[in-house]
């Protein structure tokens, strides 16, 4: 291993040098493209070296009793969601070299588990996973390789469904409406998916005008897919 490597190195009669630091992979990607998955696969390839693995989900807030009356309105794919300033504390001691307890979060209750932790050791390397690894500059400096985890919306959301339903309480209706209205394949290549939300945000500009025109008219809200 890395450290043990530095230490046979050093000339005898000096003082040995600084064991060397572990090294951060940061692996970020959209929900359910899977990042765990491959995460635990670049493990089982490393399983000659001490690997460990963050979850940036272990870092989820726990709600409030007022937010959790108001779950289905709580945004858990904002940076906000998460505690950063913690998550950059564990990761500091994993980096110099000290375990750390990181919190359980239970999906279920939106809620950290507040009796127990998980316990990581030092390690040679430290993957860090998570949908927005790669938000907060003070995370990102702590890489020392970045990878993203590309999968289809269309394949993520129908792996989202069934591991939400099977695993994390959910039922179908809360997961939609957890994901957008709308989604562009082909980003700006897309010319008839983007006229059909131009002309669609046209028609809900419409009726708009015609409810402050006729406040007691009402015009049923409609979503719309491509
Ligand atoms: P993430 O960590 O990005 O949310 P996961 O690795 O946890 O994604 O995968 C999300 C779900 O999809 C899990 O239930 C996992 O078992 C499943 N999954 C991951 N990769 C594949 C795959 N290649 N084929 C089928 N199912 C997969
Ligand atoms: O494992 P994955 O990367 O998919 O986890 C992140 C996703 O979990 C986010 O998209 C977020 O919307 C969802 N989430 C949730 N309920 C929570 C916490 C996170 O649905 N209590």
């Amino acid at each position: 291993n890395g450290a043990a490597d530095a230490s046979a190195a050093a000339p005898s009669g000096l003082a040995s040098p600084t064991p060397r630091q572990p090294f951060v992979i940061g692996v970020c990607g959209g929900t359910a493209s899977g990042k765990t998955t491959v995460c635990d696969m670049i493990i089982q390839q490393l399983h000659d070296h001490r690997v460990v693995l963050v979850s940036q989900d272990s870092f989820y807030r726990g709600l409030t009793e007022e937010e959790s009356e108001h779950v289905e309105e709580y945004n858990f794919d904002h940076p906000d969601a998460f505690d950063t300033d913690q998550l950059l504390e564990c990761m500091g001691k994993l980096k110099s070299g000290q375990s750390v307890n990181i919190p359980i979060y239970d999906f279920k209750n939106h809620r950290r588990c507040s009796e127990s932790f998980r316990k990581v050791n030092v390690s040679d390397v430290i993957i860090l996973e998570g949908i927005l690894v790669f938000h907060d500059q003070r995370v990102r400096d702590l890489m020392d390789m970045k990878i993203f985890v590309d999968t289809d919306a269309d394949i993520r959301l129908a792996r989202r469904i069934r591991r939400d339903t099977v695993e994390r309480g959910r039922d179908v209706l809360s997961v939609l409406e957890q994901y957008a209205d709308v989604i562009i394949p082909r980003g700006g290549d897309n010319h008839v998916a983007i006229d059909l939300i131009a002309q669609h945000i046209r028609t809900k500009l419409g009726q708009h005008d015609l409810c402050k025109l006729y406040p007691n008219v009402c015009v049923v809200q409609t979503t719309f897919q491509i």
